[in-house]
């Protein structure tokens, strides 16, 4: 009996209890249900927000920084700087290493090659050198001097022309894939050119504001530029010459390495090469 009673009592206290603590424990749920939504909802927010700006900038610096007349003004900058080096200065210099990330821009978006590390300057009537130390970039070394050492001023028009395909297509050469073959972005131009469709490199971004004639006549040159010959390649007074007017150009033979290879496998069968990574990354310097 008294056992019953005191269970009875604790019964209706627990009872009591009970009720105090589920009033409290809904209060707790509403406060916590609240706090996390509140909390899901503004990481939401922020997520979005930055999903916006991320896609923004990347949108400003696809489509307005470097609109057509910007890439134009790039590609014939390089020609330029390019002819000057090789034919204007007083040595004749052979940059060797011409890459996307080797070209600089500064504020008013004019290139300026830099990195001469690899460069070599010429006297007199030397136009050719060979080495057995192969150094460059993968994605933009002649075929001549990949496999034979050997390097000139159509090295550097090679590694020209893969920088223009770069520019005017929006892609990088190394590293190019595309669903319907393994071709790199050479074999891609150098496909769709003699398919009669060269626009098809362009991207949409460009090609709603460009010139049509500009950009079909700096395909050409860039695919004369990186014909697998080098006597078939012209040299830069003849491409800066082709850029500015508006002659009928010659047709350009097969590219060299067009095929997309393993870089295990190229670096394979020269041993002593020298691979840099590769980046198609135009670096603008910031004004001081
Ligand atoms: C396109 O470029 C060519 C050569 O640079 C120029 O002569 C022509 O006026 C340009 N056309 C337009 C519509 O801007």
């Amino acid at each position: 009996m008294i056992g019953s009673n005191t269970k009875f009592a604790q019964a209706k206290d627990n009872g009591d209890g009970a009720e105090i603590n589920a009033k409290s424990n809904v209060k707790k749920i509403i406060i916590i249900s609240t706090l996390s939504t509140g909390i899901f909802l503004l990481g939401l927010v922020l997520v979005l927000y930055v999903w916006r700006r991320k896609h923004q900038k990347k949108d400003e610096t696809e489509d307005t920084l470097l609109d057509w007349p910007t890439r134009y003004n790039i590609i014939n900058g390089i020609a330029r700087g390019l002819l000057y080096l090789h034919q204007d200065s007083r040595l004749r210099v052979i940059h060797r290493d011409l890459k996307a990330s080797n070209i600089l821009l500064d504020y008013e978006l004019n290139p300026k090659i830099s990195d001469f590390g690899l460069a070599r300057s010429f006297g007199g009537n030397e136009i050719e050198a060979n080495t057995l130390k192969v150094a460059g970039t993968y994605g933009y070394i002649s075929p001549e001097y990949a496999i034979e050492g050997l390097y000139s001023v159509k090295s550097d028009v090679f590694s020209f022309g893969v920088l223009v395909l770069e520019i005017v297509s929006g892609y990088q050469n190394r590293g190019f894939s595309h669903p319907e073959h393994s071709l790199n972005l050479l074999g891609h131009a150098w496909r769709l050119f003699r398919e009669g469709r060269p626009m098809e490199l362009v991207r949409q971004s460009i090609i709603e504001a460009c010139n049509l004639s500009e950009v079909l006549r700096s395909i050409h040159v860039a695919l004369l530029c990186v014909q697998d010959n080098r006597e078939d390649r012209p040299d830069m007074s003849y491409v800066v010459s082709m850029l500015s007017n508006e002659n009928t150009l010659p047709q350009p033979k097969h590219p060299g390495f067009f095929i997309e290879r393993d870089p295990a496998e190229a670096s394979s069968t020269s041993e002593s090469t020298a691979y840099s990574a590769n980046k198609c990354s135009i670096t603008q310097l910031q004004a001081r």
